[in-house]
C-alpha cells in the first residue's frame, strides 16, 4: 500500500542550524497490516507517520501510495487522496465543540465526494455503534469523557472509508483501563473490518496488539524491519 523508500528528514531550525528527524528510512506497510511502532521521544515516530501519510514533505528519497508519488501531484490532488484514502486519530481528541458528536463524525463527508445526507448520518450512527457510543448522538464533546471522545474522533477517521487509519500515540492521555479498551477498539477494528493500521504508542506492553512492530531509535528503525 504505501512504500517508503530510503526517505531522509530534515527540519531546518533556522540561523543555517537543522536537525535530521530521520536518516534513509525504508519501510512498506502492507495492505491489512496493523503496524505498532514504539521508540523513546524525539526517535522519529511522529515524522514517519506523518511523511507516510503525505502530510510531510520528505527531504530526500521516495514515499509510493500504491505506487503513486503523492509529491508529484498538484495540492489538489494530493488533499483529495489524503481526505479519501487517509483516517487520523492523534493524541489528544480534537473535536469541534459546537458540533453535537454525530456531527463531528460526519464533518470529513464535507471535504470529500458529495454523498447524500441520509446515507452520511446512516453510516455515522453505524460507526458511532461500532466504537460503542450510539447512546451518545446528540451528545455534545464537553458532556463525554476523554477515553469517549477518541471513540469519536476514531468514528471520524472511518467516515470516509479510508485504506490507512494513521494513529500518533491515541492512548497515551487516557488512564489505563481506558487505553485498553481503546486498544481493544483498534484490534476490534482489524479483525472486523479489515483496516490498515499504523499506530504510534510510547507503551511497549501495546505492541501485542498488533501485526507488526517496528522500533525506533534516533531517526532510524532500530527493530522490526
Ligand atoms: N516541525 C519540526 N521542526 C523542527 N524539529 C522537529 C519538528 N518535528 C520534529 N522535530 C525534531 O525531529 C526529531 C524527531 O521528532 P518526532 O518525529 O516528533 O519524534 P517522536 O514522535 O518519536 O517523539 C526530534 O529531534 C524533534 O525535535
Ligand atoms: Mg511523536
Amino acid at each position: 500500500m504505501i512504500t517508503i523508500n530510503e526517505v531522509t528528514k530534515t527540519y531546518p531550525l533556522g540561523k543555517g542550524n537543522s536537525v535530521t528527524a530521520l536518516h534513509g528510512v525504508s519501510l512498506k506497510i502492507k495492505k491489512g497490516e496493523f503496524m505498532t511502532i514504539i521508540g523513546r521521544s524525539g526517535s522519529g515516530k511522529t515524522t514517519l507517520l506523518n511523511l507516510a501519510a503525505g502530510l510531510t514533505r520528505p527531504t530526500s528519497g521516495k514515499i509510493l501510495l500504491d505506487g503513486t508519488d503523492l509529491w508529484k501531484l498538484t495540492d489538489q490532488q494530493q488533499s483529495h487522496m489524503r481526505s479519501q484514502k487517509f483516517g487520523f486519530v492523534f493524541q489528544f481528541p480534537s473535536l469541534l465543540p459546537a458540533l453535537t458528536v454525530q456531527d463531528n463524525v460526519i464533518l470529513p463527508t464535507v471535504f470529500g465526494k458529495k454523498q447524500e445526507p441520509a446515507q452520511m448520518h446512516e453510516r455515522a450512527i453505524q460507526l458511532l455503534k461500532k466504537v460503542g457510543l450510539e447512546d451518545k448522538l446528540e451528545a455534545y464533546p464537553r458532556q463525554l469523557s476523554a477515553g469517549q471522545q477518541q471513540r469519536v474522533v476514531i468514528a471520524r477517521a472511518l467516515m470516509n472509508q479510508p485504506q490507512l487509519l494513521l494513529a500518533d500515540e491515541p492512548t497515551s492521555n487516557l488512564d489505563e483501563k481506558t487505553e485498553l479498551e481503546i486498544m481493544e477498539l483498534f484490534r476490534d477494528l482489524h479483525t472486523s473490518m479489515g483496516i490498515t493500521i499504523m499506530m504510534v504508542t510510547h507503551t511497549r506492553q501495546l505492541v501485542s496488539y498488533g501485526t507488526r512492530a517496528i522500533e525506533m531509535a534516533n531517526g532510524e528503525i532500530a527493530n522490526g524491519h
